[in-house]
C-alpha cells in the first residue's frame, strides 16, 4: 500500500528550479533512499514532504490524503517525522529529556519553544520516561540518558535526532544524512539501528545520504537527483551501474 508519493513535485526559489517534477513513491515498510551531488535537491525534497515549503506545482500524497500546502505542524500530526540535515538538539536537555520534548511535540507544539530550553523544566511522567528510554535502547544511548546533549559525540548526537524523531510513533521517517560525521564503526552500528527501525518498530524511512556503501547495503530502492531532476530510481544494483548516476556524481566512487 502506497504511503508516500510525490507526483511530479516541484519547487521554484526565484529563478532557480531546486525540485523539478520529481516523482516517486514509497509503499508501507520501504527503507528508501534519496541520493544525489551536493545542491541536488534532496533536502528541498524533504522541506515538500515535511511543509516547510509548499511546492510551486505537482502534488505530495501521504498515507491516502493529499497534504500539498498543508502547514507543517499538521503533517507532523499525521505522522511524519524527520531529522535535520545540521543537528537540532535543544542541547542544555538530557537525552532523556530530548526524547521525551520530541514526544511531547506531537501535541504540543506551541509550550514546546517557552519550556524546552529551560533545564528540569520537563514536568515527565513515568510512562513518557519508560517510553523515552526504550528509544534510547534502540539507538543504544540508555548509557548516556542523563548526559546534557551538547557534551554527546558527534555520532551520539545524530543517533538521538533519530530516537527524538520516533518518539512522536511517526508512520514516515525522514532522515537527512544520519550518518554524516560518524566514523566506519559507527556507521556500521547505525546501519544495523535503522534496519530494526524499519522492521522491529514499523516505520517506513526515507533516507538521504552521501556514503554509498551505506545506501546501498541499506536501502532496497533508491531514487537519485542532480539539479532537482530525477535521472534514475531502482534498486542499488541498477543504480550503481547506471550511466546518468556514474556521470553526475563524476569520479566520485558509486
Ligand atoms: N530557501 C531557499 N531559497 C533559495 N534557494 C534554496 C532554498 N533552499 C534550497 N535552495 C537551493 O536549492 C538547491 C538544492 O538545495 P538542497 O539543500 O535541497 O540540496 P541537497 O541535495 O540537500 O544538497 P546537500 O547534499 O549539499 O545537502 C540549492 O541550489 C540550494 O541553494
Ligand atoms: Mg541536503
Amino acid at each position: 500500500m502506497s504511503l508516500l508519493k510525490l507526483n511530479e513535485a516541484t519547487i521554484r526559489f526565484g529563478g532557480l528550479i531546486a525540485v523539478n517534477k520529481v516523482s516517486f513513491e514509497l509503499k508501507k515498510g520501504d527503507l528508501f533512499g534519496l541520493i544525489g551531488p551536493n545542491g541536488a535537491g534532496k533536502t528541498t525534497c524533504f522541506n515538500l514532504i515535511t511543509g516547510v515549503y509548499k511546492p510551486t506545482d505537482g502534488q505530495i500524497l501521504f498515507d491516502g490524503k493529499d497534504i500539498t500546502g498543508t502547514p507543517s505542524n499538521k503533517i507532523a500530526n499525521l505522522g511524519i517525522s524527520r531529522t535535520f540535515q545540521n543537528i537540532r538538539l535543544f542541547k542544555a536537555l538530557s537525552v532523556l529529556e530530548n526524547v521525551i520534548v520530541g514526544g511531547f511535540l506531537r501535541n504540543n507544539t506551541g509550550l514546546l519553544s517557552s519550556l524546552a530550553y529551560l533545564p528540569g523544566a520537563i514536568n515527565e511522567t513515568e510512562e513518557m520516561k519508560q517510553e523515552a528510554l526504550r528509544l534510547l535502547d534502540v539507538l543504544n544511548l540508555r548509557q548516556v540518558a542523563n548526559v546534557r546533549s551538547a557534551d554527546l559525540s558527534y555520532g551520539m548526537q545524530r543517533r538521538l535526532e533519530i530516537a527524538r524523531a520516533m518518539a512522536t510513533k511517526p508512520k514516515l521517517l525522514l532522515l537527512d544524512e544520519p550518518a554524516a560525521g560518524m566514523n566506519p564503526q559507527e556507521k556500521e552500528e547505525l546501519n544495523v539501528m535503522v534496519k530494526k527501525i524499519r522492521d522491529e518498530h514499523g516505520m517506513t524511512v526515507l533516507l538521504i545520504e552521501h556514503d554509498m556503501r551505506f545506501v546501498m547495503s541499506l536501502c532496497e530502492n533508491i531514487v537519485v537527483l542532480d539539479h532537482g531532476e530525477e535521472i534514475a530510481q531502482g534498486p542499488p544494483a541498477a543504480i550503481r551501474n547506471d550511466p546518468k548516476v556514474i556521470a553526475a556524481y563524476l569520479g566520485e566512487a558509486v
